[in-house]
């Protein structure tokens, strides 16, 4: 039986499915992740890893793990690691699909309605003593419900955002690269290129996964194509949206407001000009952070470890290794 190194307390009962399945399992302590020397010494000796979106799993770290057999990524997205490099190593990598994407979807349009309702603002403001009167013209906003939705990628994070839309008599938008038809006619999501989207949309929730065909995927020229009162919404990734650009166009006024739950870096310092703006919203990296969701995935990604260790193919793998360390 194996050594696996779980890169953060998590909840739920990952860790005893992986001792009941006989591995010994080390369970980094820290409230802040190991840092990249530690990673590699906890990994040195470790044929599983349980690792989570702050941990950078590259080839270099692949390649000092001489035992590793498998990394199975707390997480939907793995652009934390280098899946190909951890294929050509003989290492799975897997993740967490099918278990966060209501849980995000909720955050989502908790964002949504918190920047176009005001909710953070006010409530700042409240708590600061600002709250002197109930007044017709103090706080408005734009209506969410009956609103145009634009939802950039319909995979399952996505499509349960769209079903939330309804129940807002929402018009939805999608820009997706793969048409779905049938998807697309149960949500009544209309499929639209992006800049229609752009156009159309009071609201621009993002869901696409985040590599180099998504990097800066908005950009100056999107929010210069976008309306002047939409608002962004974005849970997907930090890279996924230029900051710069978004910065110069809340500066200028360009759109309406954004509500980001992911930035570049993460965490984003406290002096970040995106801090500056009443009209953003940051919530940091909380997307899948119900008690049920969390602990589905880490169950879910201790599953993954005890499959890979035991020889076998891993229920969600995102690499598939010609070779795999120790056979499967
Ligand atoms: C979190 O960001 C995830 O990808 O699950």
């Amino acid at each position: 039986m194996g050594r696996v190194f779980v890169s953060r307390r998590v909840p739920g009962r990952a860790v005893e499915l992986l001792r009941e399945a006989g591995h010994a399992v080390d369970v980094w302590p820290g409230e802040l992740p190991p840092d990249a020397d530690a990673l590699r010494e906890r990994l040195r000796e470790a044929e599983g890893a349980l690792t989570m979106v702050t941990d950078p799993v590259g080839a270099d770290l692949l390649a000092a793990a001489a035992r590793l057999r498998v990394v199975a990524n707390m997480a939907v997205g793995y652009d934390n690691i280098d899946a190909a490099a951890a294929a050509v190593a003989g290492v799975w990598a897997t993740n967490t699909p099918g278990v966060l994407h209501e849980t995000t979807a909720d955050l989502a349009f908790a964002l949504l309605l918190a920047a176009a309702r005001r909710v953070a603002e006010s409530d700042r403001d409240a708590r600061a003593g600002g709250w002197r009167t109930w007044s017709p013209t103090a706080w408005l906003g734009p209506d969410p419900f009956g609103a145009t939705l634009g939802i950039v990628g319909l995979g399952e994070i996505g499509r349960a955002v769209a079903r939330r839309a309804r129940g807002f008599d929402m018009t939805v938008l999608a820009a997706t690269r793969t048409p779905r038809p049938d998807v697309e006619r149960e949500l009544g999501v209309e499929r639209v290129a992006l800049p229609e989207l752009l156009a159309r949309a009071g609201f621009v929730s993002l869901h696409v996964p985040f590599g180099p065909d998504t990097e800066g995927l908005i950009g100056a020229a999107e929010f210069a194509a976008m309306r002047e009162d939409a608002i962004l919404v974005n849970t997907a990734r930090g890279g996924v949206v230029d900051q710069e650009a978004l910065v110069a166009a809340l500066r200028a006024g360009a759109i309406g407001g954004a509500a980001l739950d992911v930035t570049v870096p993460e965490p984003l310092p406290a002096d970040h000009a995106l801090f500056s703006f009443p009209n953003v919203i940051v919530t940091p990296h909380i997307g899948s952070a119900s008690h049920a969701t969390r602990a589905r995935m880490a169950e879910m990604a201790a599953r993954n470890v005890v499959a890979a260790l035991a020889g076998r193919t891993p229920p969600n793998p995102v690499n598939r290794p010609p070779a795999p360390r120790g056979g499967a």
